[in-house]
């Protein structure tokens, strides 16, 4: 038995997943987000430890030999956060997420610092993007002197599970390449741009590969838990990638989509793409000698869970949930009576990189009502993936076939508009709604020899549903998708 933990931004979820591959048990806790300001977004690496631990004391509990049965754990996370360390493995303040902006202004000096965008492409194959940890290291270092002198250890959210897990300090190259200043073609370090930006070395953790074991189990773990002794820890991947690789998509052929508080597009390369402009993300991939190619888009799920907190203290008689407000999109027509939205309420990574964007209706008129709000919302952050695959496509993402995943695909009304608004057909995958944390248990059945590589593990990975587009709605898209690609370019000027 396996399991698999995915610390995500929300929620912590542990599965359990026996030798065939089967998910038999799950449990998930959640945690709160800390915004001071606007465009920040911070969480307590105590709050982490906290539902993880309650998740899998739970899960173990549930499992028939209460968790006697466990040969190995794998992680996953949310990438790019900052958790600073002292010498002594405290954390020094609330960790710095991916979705923070703060960094912006480091970022553009990192990569002159770098020599130019060129440059840096060359050390690390990515810009460094506001939210890599990159920029966050910088801004720390400048706004907050007395803690970084203090601070002996920076680590990705997921590696702080597996400090409190095994005492180690270890990261895997997937979640690695997040940071901006991980050498992605060579799986190291940049030893390069650390010098260049006068990071010391020995402030990151040792980067392994996904399958590699990185550490046991602490006894008093061991004890509160109920697994065997010495039960081992292996590197996993970063969210981002790792659920790709969940999807199947190890190698080159297939993009997969994946609509969670982020939107995702993204597949795997059999060498390490070349990145020109830096428009995409790339990553190693969780099998050794794979890559990884993603656009990301912040806010999907995420645009549609904030209109759904922004209806809700309005609709005191009938709460709005997500069912309600899928069922006033479901009755809106394709193309939301010309409503546009443009999801970027966090700022944007693609398919611009524009922190200083905003979320923004166009064509407001007092015939819209709630529906098309909500169908407008998912118009919107469906048009923006469409408009990533493009750039993906760009940067060589082969793209023969769709699959899709992620939070939002449980509601298949978000399918169905995605095989519209791409007018293709798009597989939803077995075992794809459990995400990263899937492919982190792998990742562990693979490291402790249950299976020979990710192509044996995931060989069971077969088609649950398949949504085919339909013909009127796909037109309308295609009419209004160039209509979209042009509204960033017009809104330019307002952003700035
Ligand atoms: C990937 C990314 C997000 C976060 C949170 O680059 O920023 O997917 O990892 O899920």
């Amino acid at each position: 038995m396996l399991i698999g933990i995915d610390l995500g931004t929300s929620t912590c979820k542990a599965i359990a997943v026996n030798g065939d591959g089967d998910v038999v048990a799950k449990q998930s806790r959640d945690y709160p987000m800390i915004n001071l300001r606007q465009g920040w977004a911070e969480q307590d690496p105590a709050e982490w430890w906290r539902a993880t631990d309650e998740a899998i004391t739970a899960l173990t509990a549930s499992l028939p030999e209460r968790g006697r049965e466990v040969t190995g754990i794998g992680l996953c996370g949310q990438m790019h956060g900052l958790t600073a360390l002292d010498a002594t493995g405290q954390p020094l303040r609330h960790a710095i997420l991916w979705n923070d902006q703060r960094a912006a202004p480091q970022c553009d000096r990192i990569t002159e610092r770098a020599g130019g965008l060129d440059e840096l492409l060359r050390m690390t194959r990515n810009r460094m993007l506001p939210g890599f940890t990159g920029g966050k290291i910088v801004w720390f270092r400048e706004n907050e002197p007395e803690l970084f002198e203090r601070t002996a250890h920076v680590l990705n959210p997921k590696d702080y599970l597996r400090f409190r897990m095994t005492g180690a300090y270890a990261t895997d190259v997937s979640d690695a390449s997040g940071t901006g200043l991980f050498d992605v073609a060579r799986r190291v370090w940049s030893d390069e741009l650390l010098e260049l930006l006068d990071i010391d070395r020995s402030l990151l953790p040792e980067a392994v590969e996904s399958v590699e074991q990185t550490g046991r189990l602490t006894p008093e773990l061991v004890r509160r838990w109920n697994v065997p002794d010495g039960t081992p820890v292996f590197g996993g991947g970063g969210d981002a990638v790792i659920q790709t690789t969940a999807m199947g998509l190890v190698d080159a052929g297939s993009v997969g989509f994946t609509i969670g508080t982020a939107g995702i597009v993204a597949g795997g390369a059999a060498s390490c793409p070349d990145n020109p402009g830096g428009r995409v993300q790339v990553s190693c991939g969780n099998a050794p000698g794979r890559w990884h190619c993603m656009g990301v888009s912040l806010s999907a799920g995420g645009a549609f869970q904030w209109l759904r907190d922004a209806l809700a203290p309005v609709a005191a008689t009938e709460p709005i949930s997500f069912d309600r407000l899928i069922s006033l999109a479901k009755a809106v027509d394709p193309g939301s009576d010309g409503l546009r939205f443009l999801p970027y309420l966090l700022g944007e990574r693609s398919p611009h990189v524009a922190p200083e964007a905003t979320g923004t209706w166009v064509g407001l008129t007092p015939i819209h009502h709630a529906g098309h709000l909500a169908r407008s919302v998912m118009e919107g952050v469906l048009l923006n993936l469409r408009e990533i695959l493009e750039v993906c496509r760009d940067a060589g993402l082969e793209c023969e076939r769709v699959i899709a995943s992620g939070g939002a695909t449980s509601e298949s009304l978000w399918l169905q508009m995605l095989a519209d608004v791409l007018d293709r057909e798009i597989d939803v995958v077995t075992a794809s709604s459990e995400g990263g944390a899937y492919g982190a248990a792998l990742a562990a059945g693979v490291g402790s020899g249950r299976w020979r590589d990710f192509d044996e593990a995931l060989a069971g990975v077969g088609v649950e549903r398949t949504f085919a587009p339909e013909r009127e709605p796909a037109r309308v898209y295609d009419r209004i998708f160039p209509v979209h690609r042009g509204l960033y370019d017009g809104l330019r000027p307002v952003y700035l």
